[in-house]
């Protein structure tokens, strides 16, 4: 397919939305972009001293790559700081608007991408889960990679940016109210996986 299609994926942390946003990429063989990089990224100059707003209007790919850093605890709070800012998020909007609009089909996943980012996107999902079993997934990913947290720790964590994401005045965690929402809580990932392609599926062969 040459044309432009962009399926957003929104949700709360570990829900799932990264993981089915791979698989749904792969599948349909769209590029795929974690927006949440690009907060981090932006998070971890701040850490370094740099100002938030002018980190991420010189954001460039290679500020990217670092990725064991970039997906670390550290990082995920520091981005959800500067993802309150309006000038740190209007820095961002033109990458990602012209990603989810290239030839080929884009599947973009983040808090904001069919509310501001992309409304007219093809498919919209709202993927969620209760905090308490996001919480867990991530706790059992962080012991994976050798990390000494327990997982009351990473509930307040999850909690803390929950809360910074969905009541920050710009662009905060929402599901658009065209949205299909996904509930991952009870699901495997083989289960949600599946639902999310059905979704895009049923739109892709309708164009
Ligand atoms: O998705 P991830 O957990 O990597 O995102 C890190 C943080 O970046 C989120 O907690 C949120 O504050 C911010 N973010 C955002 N808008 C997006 C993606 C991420 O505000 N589209």
């Amino acid at each position: 397919m040459s044309e432009p299609f962009t399926v957003a994926i929104d949700g709360p942390a570990a829900s799932g939305k990264g993981t089915i946003s791979r698989a749904v990429a792969e599948r349909f063989g769209f590029a795929h972009l974690d927006t949440g990089l690009l907060y981090r990224a932006v998070g971890v100059k701040m850490l370094e001293g740099v100002d938030p707003v002018a980190a991420a209007r010189a954001l460039t790919r290679a500020d990217l790559e670092d990725g064991d850093w970039l997906r670390g605890a550290e990082a995920a709070q520091a981005a959800s700081k500067v993802a309150v800012l309006p000038a740190v998020r209007a820095a961002l909007v033109d990458f990602q608007r012209a990603f989810a609009r290239r030839a080929g089909g884009a599947v973009l996943d983040g808090r904001d991408i069919g509310t501001v980012i992309c409304p007219q996107a093809e498919v919209k999902l709202f993927v969620t889960a209760s905090a308490e079993v996001r919480a867990h997934r991530r706790y059992l990913e962080l012991r994976a990679k050798g990390s000494d947290a327990t997982e009351k720790e990473v509930l307040a964590d999850v909690i803390a940016r929950d809360e910074r994401d969905s009541e920050r005045a710009t662009a905060p965690l929402r599901a658009a109210g065209d949205a299909q929402r996904l509930d991952t809580s009870h699901l495997s990932i083989g289960e949600a996986v599946s639902e999310a392609v059905r979704a895009v599926e049923e739109r892709y062969k309708a164009i």
